[in-house]
């Protein structure tokens, strides 16, 4: 099976910091979702800084589509119009005054003409259902709106890639849940998600893989429901099992569920499932 991104023996070490990826390997496959999960310091806002070039390794590779990452300028500029970050402090990630300006960025510096970059803005604006805001100054945005701008500012380069760092810090509940929705929109257009998160009932609903992450490692990589439902391998990386594989695996040891029952995404989910 080819990866669409592969890491391979990555060492990274902040200036005058300790190692943040010690030795770690990862592949992602082409429209999949993926949840990098780990506690804080784990290394996983580092891991997505390598995956669109950001940040270059110290030792180890970073390849897409087979092909090593090119780190000249030509070579990054492509690279991040197919794999774009959206970062997990959005004030970190937007910077012109209107929305429409902000978004057309990522366009304008592939090279995209100025009616080219405004159908791409048009466009990214609807699937974010945020065109309303076009004109709006971006100071004057809400935590959940600036969070659907930098997506957009992110799918307006239609990258086959999207990262997400901690996707869902700084929402609330509704904020959360319109997310969530929009990913799975997204992920059911064909993007390839990669999101870390340190909130495993995220990764319970949107994730289909899951690599847990510890001390600038892999510690585990393989389909949610298997990584998940292991309190052993959550433990080392200081996670304990999501609520819902808890219900569903005690209904299904109490009688209330068939064994066979499949593990719900969510809470409605496993309503549905105990309706019968
Ligand atoms: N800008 C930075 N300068 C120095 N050290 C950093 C910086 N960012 C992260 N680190 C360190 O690198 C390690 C990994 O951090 P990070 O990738 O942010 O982890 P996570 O996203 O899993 O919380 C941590 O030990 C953290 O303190
Ligand atoms: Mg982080």
């Amino acid at each position: 099976m080819s990866a669409l991104l592969r890491v391979e023996g990555l060492h990274y070490a902040y200036p005058g910091g300790a190692e943040a990826l010690a030795g770690l390997d990862l592949s992602i496959a082409r429209g999949r979702r993926l949840a990098i999960l780990g506690p804080n310091g784990a290394g996983k806002s580092t891991l997505l800084l390598h995956l669109n070039g950001t940040l270059r390794p110290a030792r180890g590779t970073v390849s897409l589509a087979g092909r090593p990452g090119d780190y000249r300028r030509r070579g990054l500029i492509a690279w991040r119009s197919r794999v774009a970050l959206v970062l997990q402090d959005a004030d970190d990630q937007i910077f012109a005054a209107t929305v429409a300006e902000d978004v057309s960025f990522g366009p304008l510096n592939m090279g995209l003409s100025e009616a080219e970059a405004a159908q791409r803005v048009t466009e990214a604006l609807e699937a974010l259902g945020i065109a309303d805001l076009a004109d709006r100054p971006t100071h004057m945005l809400s935590g959940g709106q600036k969070k659907r701008v930098a997506i957009a500012g992110a799918v307006a380069m239609r990258p086959d890639v999207l990262l997400l760092d901690e996707p869902t810090a700084g929402l609330d509940r509704g904020g959360t849940e319109q997310l969530i929705a929009l990913l799975d929109q997204l992920a059911a257009a064909g993007m390839t998600l990669v999101f870390s998160t340190h909130d495993i009932d995220l990764a319970l609903t949107l994730a289909e893989d899951v690599a847990l992450f510890r001390a600038g490692r892999v510690a585990a990589q393989g389909p949610a429901e298997a990584i998940l439902s292991a309190p052993d391998l959550l433990a080392e990386a200081g996670l304990k099992p999501p609520l819902l594989m808890e219900l569903w695996q005690g209904a299904r040891a109490r009688g209330l569920l068939p064994k066979e029952a499949p593990l719900p995404r969510t809470a409605e989910g496993f309503l549905a499932l105990l309706g019968g």
